[in-house]
């Protein structure tokens, strides 16, 4: 089983992921591995680093980091847990790359399509659209101190991000589910277990 969950910055993405997945922890029923992208394996600190300074200069260069880091994630760590019958919770995943890069910085998304498809990564089982509002959003990323290379974007870009992670939604609705991410942590996991419950998962 694996689940992602995505939201444009400052959606609550990381306490709502640690909280989903200590959620299923204690179900028991399976083990639960929570990661999240990029830097989600070993070695992928350095490019973390190297995307969030800012200082790429060839409008492919991110593109091309967040793919190879997704192939060292795919099969160092969600693909032997998934085979393993673990439940893996991924905070952002390829929709990231797409509402990002495609819809945020304006690439095509046939080379993001093709190389997804040729690298054979798994089509996550669900993903958790965390949504609210660009401006609210902003606000709380600034609340919490510097930003990083997208989030001093603005709300203009994190806008064309929230349409590309909708328009994602439409392309594949049976496999996405989209929960306000304006209420409390506490309603917003309320929401999103009940969503688990709905769907089988436990
Ligand atoms: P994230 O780890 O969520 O940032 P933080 O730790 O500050 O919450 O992600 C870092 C940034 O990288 C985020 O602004 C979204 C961006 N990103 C892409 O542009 N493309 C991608 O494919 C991924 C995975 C992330």
């Amino acid at each position: 089983m694996f689940i992602a969950i995505e939201g444009i910055d400052g959606t609550g993405k990381s306490t709502q992921a640690a909280r989903l997945a200590a959620y299923l922890r204690a179900d028991g029923s399976r083990e639960v591995v929570l990661t999240k992208e990029p830097g989600g394996w070993d070695g992928g600190t350095v490019l973390r680093e190297l995307v969030l300074g800012g200082k790429l200069v060839h409008p492919w260069s991110e593109g091309y980091l967040f793919m190879l880091d997704r192939a060292e994630h795919v099969s160092r760590i969600i693909e032997p847990a998934v085979r393993e019958g673990k439940i893996v919770v991924c905070e952002r995943y390829h929709a990231s790359t797409l509402a990002y890069q495609v819809w945020g910085r304006g690439l095509p998304i046939e080379p993001f399509d093709s190389l997804f498809k040729f690298s054979d990564f798994p089509v996550p089982d669900l993903t958790i659209l965390l949504d609210m509002e660009p401006e609210a959003a902003l606000a709380r990323v600034r609340s919490r101190g510097e930003e990083d290379a997208f989030e001093s974007e603005g709300s203009a870009f994190m806008t064309r991000i929230r349409t590309g992670y909708l328009e994602q939604m439409k392309r594949a609705a049976a496999f996405w589910t989209c929960i306000s991410a304006e209420a409390s942590p506490d309603v917003v996991f309320e929401n999103i277990v009940s969503e688990i419950k709905n769907r089988g998962i436990i």
